[in-house]
């Protein structure tokens, strides 16, 4: 199956989702609200697993290009590292003030880089 606008749709909704419960999260600081925890982070894993798919489907109609390929990886290492720094946020009461600027900056990286992925997959649908 090919890209289609509503794929795009969706999986920008995921980061709308995934935004507003950060900032929540933000705004309300630890110890964290578990409901808003939880939807924070079951749509992450639900994003992710709609863009695996969406991968997966793209290759099965032709090989990812260069290009295609280094935008799939970008946004898959910042997805990761988003994960990563987010899940040390909520594990840990003291952490570097480093971590909450990189659970900032990441996530705007991940959409970025994943909006470029989706983007060079609608051109060649
Ligand atoms: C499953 C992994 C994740 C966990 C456990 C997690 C956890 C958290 C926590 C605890 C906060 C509050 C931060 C604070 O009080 O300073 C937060 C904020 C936020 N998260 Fe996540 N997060 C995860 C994944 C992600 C992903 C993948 C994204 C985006 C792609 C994301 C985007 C955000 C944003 C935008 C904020 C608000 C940051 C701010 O306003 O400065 N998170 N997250």
């Amino acid at each position: 199956m090919g890209m289609t606008p509503l794929k795009f749709l969706i999986a920008g909704l995921g980061f709308v989702v995934i935004f507003l419960t950060g900032f929540v999260l933000r705004r309300t600081g630890q110890p964290f609200p578990a409901g808003i925890l939880t939807v924070h982070k079951l749509v992450t894993v639900a994003t992710i697993a709609f863009l695996a798919k969406i991968v997966l489907g793209m290759t099965k109609l032709a090989p990812l290009g260069q290009v295609e390929w280094i935008a799939c990886i970008a946004a898959g290492a910042f997805f990761l590292l988003a994960i990563a720094s987010g899940g040390w946020l909520s594990a840990v009461r003291e952490m570097p003030a480093m971590v909450r600027v990189l659970h900032l900056i990441l996530p705007f990286l991940t959409a970025l880089s994943t909006a470029a992925f989706l983007y060079l997959m609608f051109r060649r649908r």
